[in-house]
């Protein structure tokens, strides 16, 4: 019999990718989401219940009647500046409302959780690459919000033994391969869609945040990690968590950087198209260069990327944005 795995936030952009990725392999998926900002039409393996993950009636239901072996936990809002003018926002759901699904799951005695956390929960990196022994200190609400869940998490596991797997992305980026499924927020915050909405024509402009960064070309590095990539990690935590293994935390990343300039000339490389774009200010809490190393991962969990260079990640990218230039709407 199949195992069943709740995903909530399973319509969102990483929740929908990994519903795609455990159908395939054999599970049952199933989606928790109040389409906030996830898309019904993301929801394409495994049923949808809508709901909220605050719900507390609505989770003992679904705990007694699917029996779920494992959990993934990818409900959380991610804007991060949004999460400085609204922290009660992010407070209550990223730390208020996975406290109702911890607090489900303990009551009908469910374990295995992985959670979306984030190499926001380091901060300002004091070392490049970050590793997972780096000093935790956020910088912003939603870090705060990421480290507070991982921290419950830990004292659950000590209290109850309920077992659980964080795993601390760096950039998650581009599409399915197949074209099915890609990223779509709104509204829309991240790079590589922005850029691809502007050689759409959807906007005008591209702002770049800042070329004054003590980088090579003076624009912020990041390490952009593919999303099957992501969803390949989070199956091998699931079947180590299903094989008894204990609570841990992984980075994933590619462990290479590449700057706002950089990511920009591969758009243009993989869409044979210019990408207009202005310097403007600095966005407030962007730290210079963030790079992570997933030595961890790849030793404890047997991860391996398949797309671990940007042309590959922009191209799935692009093969979505050119298709979807209205996303999913
Ligand atoms: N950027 C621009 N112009 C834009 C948008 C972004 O120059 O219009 C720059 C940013 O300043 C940053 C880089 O592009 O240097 C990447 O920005 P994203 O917004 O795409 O992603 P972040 O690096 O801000 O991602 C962070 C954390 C993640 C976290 C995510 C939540 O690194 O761990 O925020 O949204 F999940």
């Amino acid at each position: 019999m199949k195992k069943n795995i709740l995903i909530a936030g399973g319509a969102g952009y990483i929740g929908s990718h990994m519903c795609k990725y455990l159908a395939e392999k054999g599970f049952r998926p199933v989606v928790l989401d109040n389409l906030a900002y996830g898309h019904r039409q993301a929801v394409k393996w495994g049923e949808l219940i809508e709901g909220d993950v605050s719900d507390s009636r609505l989770l003992d239901r679904l705990f007694s009647e699917y029996r779920f072996s494992a959990v993934m936990y990818f409900a959380a809002f991610i804007n991060v500046g949004e999460s400085v003018t609204d922290p009660a926002k992010y407070y209550q759901n990223n730390v208020g409302a996975a406290i109702h699904l911890l607090e489900s799951m303990q009551r009908h005695g469910a374990g295995n959780l992985i959670f979306s956390s984030s190499c926001a929960v380091y901060g300002e990196p004091q070392e490049i690459p970050l590793t997972e022994k780096h000093p935790y200190h956020p910088i912003n609400p939603y870090g705060r919000s990421k480290l507070m869940v991982e921290q419950i998490l830990s004292d659950f596991d000590a209290a109850y033994g309920m077992k659980y797997t964080s795993l601390r992305y760096f950039n998650a980026a581009g599409a399915d391969p197949d074209g099915e499924l890609g990223e779509d927020h709104n509204p829309e915050t991240h790079l590589i869609p922005l850029i691809f909405q502007t050689v759409l024509e959807k906007r005008e402009i591209l702002s770049v945040f800042g070329d004054d960064y003590p980088t090579k070309d003076g624009t912020c590095i990041r390490d952009y990690i593919h999303i099957n990539d992501l969803a390949r990690a989070h199956l091998l935590a699931l079947e180590r968590l299903l094989k008894g293994g204990d609570s841990a935390a992984y980075n994933l990343g590619n462990g290479a950087g590449y700057s706002v300039k950089e990511v920009i000339d591969m758009a243009e490389k993989v869409s044979a198209k210019t990408v207009p774009y202005e310097i403007k200010p600095r966005r407030a809490g962007d730290p210079p260069v963030l790079i992570g190393s997933a030595e961890k991962a790849v030793r404890e969990l047997g991860w391996k990327p398949e797309f671990p260079d940007l042309e590959s990640i922009m191209k799935t990218a692009w093969d979505w944005h050119r298709t979807h230039p209205e996303g999913y709407r």
